[in-house]
């Protein structure tokens, strides 16, 4: 049996820091809120300059550098974003041309800030089916051209960055043993992008109405997260036979620090097997899983033969979580 496995990581974020106290310039909240409701202390802000396609190909770059393949190696392109560079071409038919790969194929994935784990479960159904051979995943987005900054309910949250894996086919009992998603539309109006698509098109009224920036209700996101991510985490560990005490990590989307703390406390997880990295770049939605494995991975947290979870929560409402053997 063919199983996919993660051979290499990448990532990449912004030059460009916001920190709390450069928000407090800009509307009315403190450092001491923000850390407090959220874990977050800074963000990573894209340049004028930089589009979603551009940080993807950044965080692609060290992914095949570190797997020591050439562009040509990889038969499939997947982009993971909820910011696309633009309807289309997709983001990952920019990121295709960039790397000089001809010929695969390239389309985007979006579920949100789940859409990078939504991008394993395919990747690896697609390597064990043999379709494909060695396909590359990105998760990126570059979520403050869609931030009211004066919106603080929402401009404190979030960042860009991309995080970058290459997947291959493996005969040994490794890599991504099982993966799970799932989706409530109904509850879709709780986090969107209402303007700009064919609901809503681009038109004067929309932007007085500022229908192009990210709505959320934040605090019944919030309940659903940490239900919704509990039960998915607990069952995908079930799923694999396995005890959340042989878990060597947890890997969560970066949304919340609370919502994290709540997964790990009903997995009975100690703060050392839990990776987090909220601090530093905020919530950065489909790009936030892949940044935050390729981080643990560059600091020696994955070791071969770990067990660790991954799980991501976002707009859709979606959510999904992905058992990994290192
Ligand atoms: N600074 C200061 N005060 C703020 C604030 C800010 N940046 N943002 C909101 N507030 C205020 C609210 O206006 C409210 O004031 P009120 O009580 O006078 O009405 C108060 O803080 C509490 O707001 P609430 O929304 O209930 O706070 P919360 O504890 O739920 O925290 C979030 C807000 C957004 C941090 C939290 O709900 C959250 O993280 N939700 C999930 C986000 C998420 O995961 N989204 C994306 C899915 S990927």
């Amino acid at each position: 049996m063919i199983r996919a496995r993660i051979t290499a990581t990448g990532s990449y974020v912004p030059d460009t820091v916001i920190t709390n106290h450069d928000l407090e310039k800009i509307v009315d909240t403190s450092d001491q809120w923000i850390v407090e409701r959220t874990g977050i202390k800074e963000r990573r802000i894209a340049g004028a300059s930089q589009a979603s396609s551009d940080l993807a190909y950044a965080a692609a770059q060290k992914a095949l550098k570190q797997a020591h393949l050439k562009p040509k190696d990889i038969d499939l392109v997947i982009v993971a974003t909820c910011t696309p560079d633009m309807a289309f071409p997709s983001t990952a038919c920019f990121l295709q041309d960039r790397l000089g790969i001809k010929h695969t194929g390239a389309f985007d994935i979006n579920a949100a800030c789940s859409g990078f784990v939504y991008g394993l479960h395919l990747a690896s159904s697609l390597i064990r089916t043999e379709a494909h051979r060695r396909i590359l995943l990105v998760g990126t987005e570059v979520l403050s051209r869609v931030t009211d900054w004066q919106d603080r309910a929402t401009c404190v949250l979030f960042g860009d960055g991309a995080g970058a894996v290459v997947l291959e086919g493996t005969k040994e009992r490794r890599g991504i043993m099982s993966t799970r998603i799932q989706a409530d539309g109904g509850l879709g109006e709780l986090i969107m992008l209402p303007g700009g698509g064919t609901r809503t098109p681009c038109s004067k009224q929309m932007l007085l109405k500022k229908m192009q920036f990210i709505k959320m209700k934040g605090n019944e996101t919030f309940k659903v997260a940490v239900r919704t991510l509990e039960e998915i985490a607990a069952r995908t560990i079930e799923d694999n036979g396995i005890d959340p005490s042989q878990l060597s990590l947890l890997i969560p989307h970066q949304a919340n620090l609370r919502i994290i703390q709540a997964t790990a406390k009903r997995l009975n997880l100690p703060e050392e097997k839990v990776f987090v990295n909220i601090e530093k770049y905020g919530n950065t939605s489909a790009a936030s899983v892949p940044i935050a494995l390729d981080e643990a991975v560059r600091a020696g947290r994955v070791k071969d033969g770990d067990h660790i979870l991954l799980e991501a929560f976002g707009g859709g409402l979606t959510w999904a979580s992905a058992l990994l053997k290192w």
